[in-house]
């Protein structure tokens, strides 16, 4: 949540800022602001505004600024309304720092009226400007005992002591006045990577900025401090001392940050999904062995063998491939399986054994509670491993092994193509975890044949677009939707619910169809669509029993069924077919039309669906 970006170098800092807010932007979109300082004489001007980078480029390019050092950020509010003076950069005492900020500062009140005492002098109700001013603070004391005021170890003295005293998270780039050619960079809990140059550096919330400028980046971990010149990298550990940077090889491609010919990142996403689907398999399936292999679970046979439950910790969509999830390991593996929200398990204190297996499920990595529940796990000495989209994030880092999407960069807030590789993934786990247990030889060649099919089944499924969107047009009025599935499409009815409500602001509730006449079936009438996802399958007369329960009520019905199903036709008002595939595979092909039915809707009420109201895409506070 929030973007940040900094730079300093040679090139021309404004533009650079605000195209890296541009691709930043999917993480927070009230307000953007920069920071931009003149390397010669050290003056730092500020452009900020509430509302989307667009208009923050207006600004610039009304009343433009100059110089090769800046910081820039674009916010998703925690503290304070969305107003121009509430946008970051924020500065501190009279100017002599600027900073940006990521996370929410928890004891920001007490500081604030300490530093009130002091005189210093509030125009934001912020959490950041208290940072800002007791960075200024720590400058004057400093400066007080001696320290000189254009000195870089002064101004990094003046830091430290000022992140010693605060509560809560932050990832936080600063400027100082008097010490131009100086960005500093610290992170706790909010994630930071620095970009690696030829005679300058970038700092950014994640990789999306850096691309097509350096091939080499530093992860900043938690505690840890990055002083950045234009020639160099200084990184210390805010309790141990200096470290030496560890640099990495940056593999994102900048064909992934870019819309093409599509209108949405989240149409183009979803389009990609025959693609995303084969990249999740690459490499992973073992015909010979009739297994899946995984290089990076860390973890050897006998340890796997040992396992005796899996518990699986995830946020929204995410939270809903573990449901899948846990359906597979339980049918493929006999593994008992548990599926907990990251923001329930991290304060719970459920009985974990040490045959217990803890996979943290993400897109981005960053989601603070799935951290946050995994850390309290891996704190436990069980192994903690993850299943994730972004190579680097800070879940990646710390998990004990994993298993990458390897999806690309997913930028629009909904998150499509990382919920059906992840589907993909946990499919291929729970064949590797059934081959080391009860599955046969046979039964796992033909998984390995069922998913080998999946990509092209996810292309076949994309063709019933148009007629998604036609029956978009019949129902984007409706306020009330209700979407329900059995089995292993229950989760994707939870799913589709939630695309829908996120990207059209329209009610939408999953339920698993059974449950339907245990309350939910209350609100059916002619208003109040339901979506069935009723592919063929075990219990496909069940779940036609609660449709025509829902018709009997004139309940509207729209239906994703499977192809060649004409008896639905004669039920349900809008029937949408996707090819038959085998029932543990089904949410990959049942969610597609469903993630094309919201975002019809979406475009058709004109909401922005690529940004929602309220949301960010990596929800990196609490
Ligand atoms: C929904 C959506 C969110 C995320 C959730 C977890 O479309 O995007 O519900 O799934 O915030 O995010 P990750 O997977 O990044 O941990």
């Amino acid at each position: 949540m929030c973007g940040i970006v900094g730079y300093v170098g040679f090139r021309k800092s404004p533009e650079l800022l605000i195209e890296g807010l541009r691709r930043l932007e999917y993480r927070g979109y009230d307000s953007a602001g920069i920071a931009v300082q003149n390397g010669n004489g050290g003056e730092i001007n500020i452009r900020k505004k509430a509302g989307r980078v667009d208009e923050l480029a207006n600004l610039v390019q009304n009343d433009p600024v100059d110089g090769t050092i800046g910081i820039g950020h674009t916010r998703w509010a925690t503290h304070g309304e969305t107003t121009d003076v509430n946008s970051h950069p924020h500065i501190g005492g009279n100017g002599e720092v600027v900073i940006v900020h990521n996370g929410v500062i928890e004891n920001y009140a007490s500081l604030r009226t300490k530093l009130q005492e002091q005189g210093f002098v509030f125009h934001t109700t912020t959490d950041t400007e208290v940072v800002a001013h007791l960075i200024a603070h720590h400058l004057a004391e400093q400066i007080k005992l001696g320290g000189d005021p254009a000195s870089v170890d002064t101004c990094i003295a003046a830091i430290e002591i000022s992140l010693k005293r605060l509560k809560g998270t932050y990832g936080i780039v600063a400027l100082f006045r008097d010490v131009p050619d100086l960005v500093v960079a610290a992170r706790l809990g909010s994630p930071l990577v620095i970009g690696v140059g030829d005679r300058e550096h970038y700092v950014a919330s994640d990789a999306s900025p850096l691309v097509g400028y350096v091939d080499e980046v530093v992860y900043l971990s938690d505690h840890e401090l990055a002083t950045l010149t234009a020639d160099e990298i200084h990184l210390k550990h805010l309790e141990t001392g200096q470290l030496s940077p560890s640099i990495q090889t940056l593999d994102q491609v900048s064909n992934d940050v870019e819309l093409g010919d599509y209108e949405h990142y989240m149409l183009k996403e979803i389009y990609e999904q025959p693609q995303t689907i084969e990249n999740a398999m690459r490499g992973r399936l073992n015909a010979d062995e009739a297994t899946a292999v995984f290089g990076g679970l860390n973890l050897d046979a006998p340890q796997l063998r040992r396992i005796d439950r899996v518990v699986l910790t995830a946020c929204g969509t995410s939270w809903h491939a573990g449901l899948v999830g846990e359906y597979m390991l339980e049918e493929f593996a006999r593994l008992p399986t548990e599926v907990e929200y990251a923001s329930e398990l991290r304060y719970r204190n459920p009985p974990l054994s040490d045959r217990t297996m803890i996979f943290a499920i993400t897109q981005s990595g960053e989601t603070a509670d799935t951290l946050a529940a995994m850390r309290e796990c891996k704190r436990k000495g069980l192994p903690t491993l993850a299943i994730c989209n972004v190579v680097g994030s800070t879940i990646a880092r710390e998990a004990d092994g994993g298993i990458y999407l390897h999806a690309g960069s997913e930028i629009g807030v909904a998150s499509t193509k990382a919920f059906t590789s992840q589907v993909t993934v946990l499919a291929q786990l729970a064949l590797f975890m059934g081959r080391m247990r009860h599955l046969s030889y046979p039964a796992g060649s033909r998984i390995i044949e069922h998913l080998k099919a999946m990509p092209e089944k996810a292309e076949q499924t994309l063709k019933c677009d148009e007629l998604v969107h036609d029956i978009a047009k019949k129902y984007h009025g409706f306020d009330n939707f209700l979407y329900m599935g059995r089995l292993y499409n229950f989760p994707v009815a939870l799913e589709g619910a939630l695309k829908l409500k996120e990207i059209s602001y329209i009610h939408a509730e999953g339920y698993p169809a059974a449950e339907m006449k245990h309350g939910p079936i209350a609100l059916v009438d002619e208003q109040t669509p339901s979506v069935f996802i009723v592919p063929r399958g075990s219990i496909y007369p069940k779940v036609m029993s609660n449709l025509e329960e829902v018709k009997a009520r004139k309940g509207p019905i729209i239906a994703i069924a499977c192809e060649g199903d004409e008896k639905i036709a004669d039920i349900a008002d809008d029937v949408i077919y996707v090819p038959d595939v085998e029932e543990y595979l089904q949410p990959i092909v049942t969610s597609i039309p469903l993630q094309l039915l919201s975002y019809h809707i979406a475009c058709m009420r004109g909401c922005n669906v690529d940004r929602p109201r309220n949301l960010a895409k990596s929800v990196t506070v609490e």
